[in-house]
Order: structure tokens, then C-alpha cells, then sequence
């Protein structure tokens, strides 16, 4: 058997040729061909590979005692001050924060702590959501291919839920192309509030199967929350830490949540972290409690001294704003690829993450791996123009989210090769 037959794994491109990366620094990837190309759709690296900063940390932790989460670690303590000092600096709505191995884990624990505080079971999310794959998280998962059981051309037989999950409609309109948002009337609304008033809670990220939903929505969906007894949760996996420009997304809406979930990019990909942050309203609930919850290596030393670390090169080098920066120019960008191609039926994004939809078959109708889905095609091509997109396991979609350090030029290489790659099934539709 071969090493790469023993390995399990399931690549984002479905059908790819994946490629084998050997090294990066800073936006780059390099491959075992030789090639180098932009790491396009990274959301774990907003600094870029090898920055010094992280790097710096990763050596220094590297020589920390093997302490798990039931002793005491200053570092820990440190981490936790200063995620809140200065990632949510201002909001002084912010009660404790507990780190977990990854945002799978983070939103499994929110999601079970909500069922704890109001005995419900039922959880809601929104149509085509991603949440992680791990417990409860894969319960939210609602994309149909990430249900975590087993697939193949001609079967799909998917891992049962553990609870009953709700689906909201998606608020999926658009700011360059596509379709107008089913949420814009007030129909959705009742079945909204019904479905809240038996659930736990409500968890709504805002970039995952490229819905991008507006603060009214947040702000909408958060009132209901209240009225219904249910708790919000945000999931700013993805868009923590300055993806969408500002340190997180809800704050572009007047309400706040009473969880928030982070991962991902949160150790700026130097070790794997999560973390719930509790407002103080839901810190005060547990008062004369504790949440019941542990594993082995969560809030370990090495992701701890990472996590520091990126929120003090983030800030200081004020990474966290240049989303913001690019937003105009990525919107001008994306605007160009939906005009020049007959291809594409939807693009929508923030900042610095952004997704293009194809024509082909509707994301719903997911039945199991196809050998080249369209997206997977228009990706081969762009890797060959130097830039490595992936499509979230969807068959019509990708996503373009580089570092946040990406200069102007390198965003120029990402778009001729999104181009090159478009001008192959161009001819399709
Ligand atoms: C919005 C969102 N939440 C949670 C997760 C789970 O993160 P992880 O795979 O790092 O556990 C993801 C992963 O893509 C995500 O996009």
C-alpha cells in the first residue's frame, strides 16, 4: 500500500488532482513540482506562512512543560485577557472566555452548553451552514456534503443527526450578482419564531456556503432569539480577526451575541485553537456552577503563545484592518469576473472572502463525489495561472480568501488565474 493510499482525507476540491505543498512564506505556496503559487483560499493563515511573529512564539512554547487544562498555566490566563482586551476591545459586554482544540469542538461546547441552560434540545442554524464536523457542530453542518458519514457515486448515507436541527432560510442575495434574498419579506418570520421558541439556541456564521448576511439580518434573527428564549450564537470562525475587515462581523449590526465562536485563524495557523467567548449575561447564569468539559489538549502552550502573538502583530500592524482596505477593489475585481464570464451565476463576499458561483447543478441536489465537478475544473486551471483555489467541497462554487497580508500584485495573480480558470467552462453554459 502506498503512503498516500493509507492516509484518509477528504480533499475541498472534489475530483482534484490535489496538490502536494512542501513549503510557504508569506501568500505562497510551493508545490512538489516547483511550482509557487498564492494560497488563495486560506482562511486559517491571515498573516501568511512563516511570519516572524509566529514563528518566534512556536520556538519559545516549544520548550513548555506539557500542562493540560486542569492546572494553571499564566499564559493561558494571558491569552484569554488579552483576546478580550484587544480583539474585542469596546465591548464590554464580554463576561469569560474558554479555549477549545478547534471551532468544531467550540461550537460542539456552545451548542451543549445552550441545551443546558434552557433544557431544550433542538438547535437552529441557517440553510447551506457550516459549522465544523464534531458533535453537535455536525449536527449545524448543513451542507449536504459534509453530513460525516460515507458517499460514492452511487450512495450517500449520512452519519445521523444528534438533535433536531432548524433551518432558517438563507439570506442569500448579493452585492455583484445573483438572485434577489429570500429573506427580504416577512414571511420566513413565524416559522422563525416557532422554530426558536422550541430550540436551545440559534448559530449563524456569515460567510459559509457564500451567504454573506447583512447586520438587519443578524439584528432580526438576534430580536427573535430574545423574544424566544433561545440563545445566539455567532460564529466568527471565518470572519474573526479582521477576514471582513474590523475584528469581527456582528459588530457591523446594533446587536450583540450571548456566545461567540472563534478557530481557525485565531493562532493565525501556528497551532490548533478555539474558543467560546460568554457574554457576562451568560457568565452570570453559570455563577455557582461550573461547564462540566474537558480534553486533553485543549488551550495548549504552543496554541496559547500563537494566539498572543497574532493579536499583537494583528493590531500593531493593523492586519486586521486591511480587509476594509481592499473591500472597494476586491468588489471592483469580482464585479469584472461576473461581466466577463457566462459562467458564473453568483458572486458575493466581504472584505477579503468572497465566493463565485457557477451555473450547474444546484448545491441542494449534492448526491456524492463526482470525478470533475465544474468548480474543480475552473480550479486545475487556475492553479495552472498560479493561484490555488478550493471549493468547500461544493460542486459550483469557490472561494477566494488569501492572507490578509496579500499585496496588490499578488491579489492581480489570484484574479488572472480565477480568469484563466473561468475561460474554461465558459464555453459550458
Ligand atoms: C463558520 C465555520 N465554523 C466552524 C468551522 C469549523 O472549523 P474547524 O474545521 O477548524 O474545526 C468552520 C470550518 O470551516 C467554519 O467555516
Amino acid at each position: 500500500m502506498s503512503a498516500a493510499a493509507r492516509l484518509l482525507s477528504t480533499s475541498l476540491t472534489p475530483g482534484n488532482d490535489v496538490p502536494e505543498v512542501v513549503g510557504g512564506q508569506g501568500v505562497w505556496f510551493e508545490l512538489a513540482s516547483g511550482q509557487r503559487v498564492v494560497d488563495a483560499s486560506n482562511t486559517a493563515a491571515p498573516l501568511g506562512h512563516g511570519h516572524p511573529a509566529i514563528v518566534e512564539a512556536i520556538r519559545r512554547a516549544s520548550t513548555a512543560p506539557v500542562v493540560n487544562e486542569g492546572w494553571r498555566w499564566r499564559e493561558r490566563e494571558q491569552a484569554a485577557e488579552e483576546l478580550a482586551a484587544i480583539a474585542f476591545a469596546g465591548e464590554d459586554w464580554v463576561g469569560g472566555v474558554r479555549f477549545f482544540v478547534s471551532a468544531s469542538e467550540a461550537n460542539d461546547a456552545a451548542l451543549a452548553l445552550c441545551q443546558a441552560l434552557t433544557g431544550r434540545a433542538p438547535v437552529v442554524t441557517r440553510e447551506r451552514a457550516y459549522h465544523g464536523g464534531a458533535g453537535l457542530s455536525r449536527d449545524v453542518t448543513v451542507q449536504p456534503q459534509w453530513h460525516g458519514g460515507l458517499s460514492s457515486p452511487s450512495e450517500v448515507a449520512p452519519a445521523p443527526r444528534l438533535a433536531t436541527v432548524h433551518e432558517l432560510p438563507a439570506p442569500a442575495g448579493a452585492r455583484v450578482t445573483g438572485q434577489v434574498d429570500p429573506t427580504a419579506g416577512d414571511e420566513w418570520l413565524e416559522e422563525a419564531r416557532t422554530a426558536l421558541g422550541q430550540s436551545a439556541a440559534v448559530i449563524l456564521d456569515y460567510s459559509q456556503g457564500g451567504i454573506y448576511h447583512s447586520p438587519a439580518y443578524q439584528d432580526l434573527v438576534a430580536a427573535l432569539a430574545v423574544e424566544s428564549g433561545a440563545y445566539w450564537i455567532a460564529d466568527e470562525t471565518v470572519t474573526g480577526f479582521g477576514r471582513v475587515g474590523g475584528w469581527f462581523q456582528f459588530q457591523r449590526g446594533g446587536t450583540r451575541p450571548d456566545l461567540v465562536t472563534l478557530g481557525k485563524c485565531m493562532s493565525a495557523g501556528g497551532a490548533a485553537a478555539g474558543a467560546v467567548v460568554l457574554s457576562a449575561r451568560v457568565l452570570e447564569r453559570l455563577a455557582g456552577s461550573s461547564w462540566q468539559s474537558y480534553s486533553t489538549y485543549r488551550a495548549h502552550p504552543v496554541a496559547m503563545a500563537a494566539i498572543r502573538a497574532h493579536l499583537r502583530a494583528s493590531s500593531t500592524e493593523g492586519i486586521f484592518l486591511r480587509a476594509n482596505d481592499f473591500d472597494a477593489l476586491m468588489l471592483e475585481r469580482m464585479s469584472e469576473v461576473a461581466r466577463r464570464h457566462p459562467s458564473v451565476a453568483r458572486v458575493d463576499g466581504r472584505g477579503m472572502h468572497w465566493t463565485v458561483e457557477l451555473h450547474g447543478p444546484d448545491w441542494r441536489t449534492w448526491r456524492g463525489q463526482e470525478s470533475a465537478p465544474v468548480a474543480t475544473q475552473v480550479a486545475a486551471r487556475a492553479l495552472e495561472a498560479g493561484a490555488l483555489l478550493a471549493t468547500s467541497g461544493e460542486q459550483t462554487s469557490l472561494f477566494v480568501a488569501p492572507p490578509l497580508v496579500v499585496s496588490e500584485a499578488e491579489l492581480g495573480v489570484v484574479f488572472d488565474a480565477l480568469h484563466h480558470g473561468l475561460e474554461g467552462v465558459d464555453e459550458l453554459s
